[in-house]
């Protein structure tokens, strides 16, 4: 005879299937539960049906990083060695060994390589806008000096790297474009202030004659903010509406672990929806859309931080972790919920023992990846992927 307490949880589950049916048969359809998360599964294998999920590397990490890497990214960037200054250091000078040292490392991870960035305000070196006598650069000499480094780039890369980020950051906040008269020296671009707007367009162009089956982004960051996505809308509209070949957005998501507290400060504005509005908006036209540089700094924007509040590993505890854990998770949601937009996903480092928000102001530690400075998962890690 059968021990009548072991058939209690066989009545329990009839039970609860017979209910869950009539629940189902009140509903016009029944909606499957999602399989839980597996965790033999890596962090890319457990995004398989959403997007692939990228890293940015330097020339160390590839080896530092390499046990997660290998197992948890199926796409790469390189953080600094395919920018300008790296690449083409002087005018008959190119150097690709670094970078390729990284593009021959995703091919034998079977990664993905984001190209990044093409053209950019920052770490393109001074000869670009110089002619011999010093002076700036004629219009015309620059643009052949912008096509002859796109062209020779990507043709090097081709087939190699499929996606570029072919024009970096050249909106500001409030919506205009950088110019070269912006108020902050390191704020302001030269291709602007030599070539005005059109330096937008050509880039995509050239870049399309050297790679034709290579996607084209165009890149930026604070994508929250409302006048900051609409103008990029309105930028990319008018490319499109031209023919230019334009094929993502970029949205580079350096995120905080909350909002500012200071509605004059941007990152006020850091919020789900707002980010949601520049998704919903880039992919009304058509676009791609990837976030390119995500992290999660523990410091609020607006705040003041000097050495005695600094984050240390000893004060990055249990309940902070937990903070930013919720708040990687809620736009994970976001990033899940527009899959159909949303083609990868990249975070700007591997783990918290290498990230450029620890070396951008010296002596301020920040924890702002998925793994610790151990290389171990992080609370983030766990949420991320729990759905
Ligand atoms: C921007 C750039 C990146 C990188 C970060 C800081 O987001 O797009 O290439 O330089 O700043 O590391």
């Amino acid at each position: 005879m059968q021990n009548p307490s072991a058939r209690r949880p066989l009545l329990l589950a009839l039970l609860l299937a017979s209910s869950a049916c009539s629940e189902s048969e009140s509903e016009t359809t029944a909606t499957p539960p999602p399989p839980p998360d597996d965790p033999s599964l890596s962090l890319h294998q457990r995004f398989a049906d959403y997007f692939p999920i990228g890293a940015a590397v330097d020339a160390g990490s590839i080896t530092t990083h390499s046990d997660l890497l290998a197992p948890h990214f199926n796409s790469i960037a390189a953080e600094n060695e395919m920018k300008f200054d790296a690449l083409h250091p002087s005018e008959d000078t190119f150097q690709y060994d670094t970078a390729d040292s990284i593009v021959t490392f995703a091919q034998q991870n079977s990664m993905a390589v984001r190209g990044h960035a093409l053209i950019w305000h920052r770490q393109v070196p001074a000869w670009v806008f110089q002619s011999s006598d010093g002076a700036d650069v004629t219009p015309d000499e620059l643009l052949a000096r912008m096509q002859r480094h796109i062209t020779e780039v990507i043709t090097h890369f081709r087939g190699k790297v499929g996606v570029w980020d072919v024009v970096n950051e050249a909106i500001m906040n409030d919506g205009a474009y950088r110019t070269g008269d912006e108020t902050e020296p390191d704020q302001q671009s030269k291709w602007y202030a030599i070539l005005g707007e059109r330096y937008i367009a050509e880039a995509f162009r050239f870049a399309h004659a050297a790679d034709p089956d290579a996607k084209l982004f165009y890149n930026d960051y604070y994508d929250y903010l409302p006048a900051k996505h609409q103008a990029i809308h309105d930028m990319l509209k008018g490319l499109l509406d031209q023919g230019v070949p334009v094929h993502g957005v970029g949205m580079q998501c350096h995120l905080n672990i909350a909002p500012s507290s200071d509605p004059a400060h941007q990152s006020y504005q850091q919020t789900v929806e707002n980010l949601e509005a520049a998704i919903e908006l880039y992919a009304s036209l058509g676009l791609e859309v990837q976030v390119t540089e995500m992290d999660m700094s523990l410091y609020i924007g607006g705040q003041t931080y000097d050495e005695s509040n600094f984050y240390t590993p000893e004060t990055f505890t249990d309940a902070v972790q937990e903070q930013q854990a919720d708040r990687y998770g809620v736009f994970f949601d976001l990033f899940r919920k527009h899959a159909d937009a949303i083609t990868s996903v990249t975070f700007w480092g591997v783990a918290d023992d290498n990230t450029w928000l620890s070396e951008f102001s010296s002596g301020r530690q920040d924890f702002p990846l998925l793994f610790d400075v151990n290389h171990q998962p992080k609370k983030a890690y766990y949420r991320v992927r729990t759905f």
